[in-house]
């Protein structure tokens, strides 16, 4: 048996895409247990680029087999258009599969969603694409599930019911205008043919490809500070983007997870609300922006940047069993001096060596930093550790020092092929 999880330890964005992508190389099946297109993962494989938001970042490698697992709130329209995008530019899409037990995003979650964060005082920034909505109706009971679809009848009445009492909603609390069944109805109806033979039961699928040994690697999308327990509560997404995420959500039991591997990128990006604490407001803050191309995969918004917070990795470390950190985006950093790195937060004289749980105390604390020398040669192309100038090293021993794990891959550059191995991922 041989399954890995991947998942992102700060606030999304760390390049787990193209970490699943790199690792899918030996996998059988690869498995999203969470999230929704509110996810844009960036995949590079000899310069051409795919962004992929629901599919797995996996898919490119056409024999492994491709799960959009149970915890997965999915849009079928964004679904299939993403396997339009692929089969247009020459990729087979006959190995994907949806869960039965995977939630629909319905349109009318997208719609709520608008309607909530425009007439909050108090906004999240969400992605807009219903994610939110979509996992309130699924803890609700009142949300439908892709085997709902296989019966026709049923999904309408199902969509009749939840609709009624949606657009009450929206007229009631938001002043809006309501949605309209007859067109929701025939949008499912278009998709219909397509979207049913992809609907499977794929938890014993999962589990049997477990009990054969096979090699199943686990996708998370989102990440640590964005969940909904452990993250910067209410500025989170709506499900657990951590390795206990994927026992509900892709059905396995959490002993049969092996190796549990956390991508770090050397520096902290977030998108929407919430407090950051080494957020950089000032000319390298934008200097990062610009050079680690950090505007979102999913809303094209500029990311907020920052220096790399350790005690969030270190959070993340605890919170995800994390056997391998895998560093991403360590390029960025050639040519500043100094850099930063934050290992305790200050709020009115108590340091915290962990995040505290209340938010209004986080949007106080100031960073407690250590400085590190840094170096100007171009590493993108190197491709062993030795190579690395000495100050490279230094930043890269001390994140595992504070974390208590290994890095055991280093990315330096976006492409398939820049890495920097280690240790062998088991
Ligand atoms: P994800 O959501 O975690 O998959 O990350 P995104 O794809 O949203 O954002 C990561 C961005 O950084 C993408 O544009 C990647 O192509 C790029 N990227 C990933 N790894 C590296 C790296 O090591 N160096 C550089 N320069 N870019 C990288
Ligand atoms: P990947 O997988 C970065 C953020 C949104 C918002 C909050 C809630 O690419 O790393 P939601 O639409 O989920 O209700 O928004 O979570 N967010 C992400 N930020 N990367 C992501 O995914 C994100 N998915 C959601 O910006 O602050
Ligand atoms: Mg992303």
């Amino acid at each position: 048996m041989s399954s890995q999880v991947v998942v992102g330890t700060q606030w999304g964005d760390e390049g787990k895409g193209k970490i699943v992508d790199v690792l899918a190389e030996k996998a059988d099946m690869i498995v999203r247990f969470q999230g929704g297109d509110n996810a844009g993962h960036t995949v590079i494989v000899n310069g051409k680029k795919y962004v992929l938001h629901l599919l797995p970042s996996g898919v490119l490698h056409e024999d492994a087999l491709c799960i959009i697992g149970p915890g997965v709130v999915c849009n079928p329209f964004v679904l299939l258009e993403e396997m339009d995008t692929l089969e247009k530019g020459g990729l087979k899409c006959d190995h994907i599969v949806i869960s039965d037990r995977a939630q629909i995003l319905m349109p009318y979650h997208r719609y709520q969603d608008k309607l909530e964060e425009e007439s909050s005082n108090n906004k999240i920034g969400t992605t807009q694409k219903g994610i939110g909505p979509c996992y309130s109706d699924k803890y609700a009971r009142r949300g439908i599930r892709y085997h709902e679809l296989l019966d026709f009848d049923h999904f309408k009445a199902r969509v009749k019911e939840v609709l009624d009492y949606k657009n009450k909603l929206f007229a009631g609390v938001y002043g809006a205008e309501p949605m309209d069944y007859d067109t929701i109805i025939s949008d499912f109806e278009k998709i219909y043919d397509r979207i049913v033979p992809m609907i499977k039961e794929t938890t014993h699928m999962v589990n049997e490809a477990l009990d054969q040994n096979k090699n199943v690697l686990f996708e998370g999308a989102q990440a640590m500070m964005l969940d909904i327990n452990y993250g910067t509560y209410p500025f989170v997404t709506s499900s657990s983007p951590t390795s206990a995420g994927v026992a509900t959500g892709a059905g396995v039991a959490v002993n049969r997870l092996q190796t549990i591997i956390g991508v770090v990128k050397a520096y902290s990006t977030r998108v929407g609300e919430g407090p950051f604490v080494t957020e950089l407001l000032n000319e390298t803050g934008e200097h990062l922006r610009e050079i680690g191309g950090e505007y979102g995969a999913t809303t094209g918004r500029p990311r907020r940047c920052g220096w790399l917070d350790l005690l969030v990795v270190k959070h993340a470390a605890m919170l995800n069993g994390l056997t391998d950190l895998v560093i991403t985006k360590i390029d960025c950093l050639t040519g500043i001096e100094p850099l930063k790195v934050c290992v305790g937060y200050d709020v009115d004289g108590k340091v915290y060596d962990y995040i505290p749980s209340d938010q209004a105390i986080v949007g106080k604390a100031k960073p407690v930093y250590k400085e590190f020398a840094g170096w100007t040669e171009d590493i993108s192309k190197m491709t062993t550790y030795d190579e690395l100038p000495e100050n490279c090293k230094e930043y890269v021993r001390f994140i595992e020092e504070f974390t208590g794990v290994r890095v055991s891959m280093i990315s330096v550059g976006p492409d398939r092929v820049n890495n920097i191995y280690i240790h062998e991922i088991d």
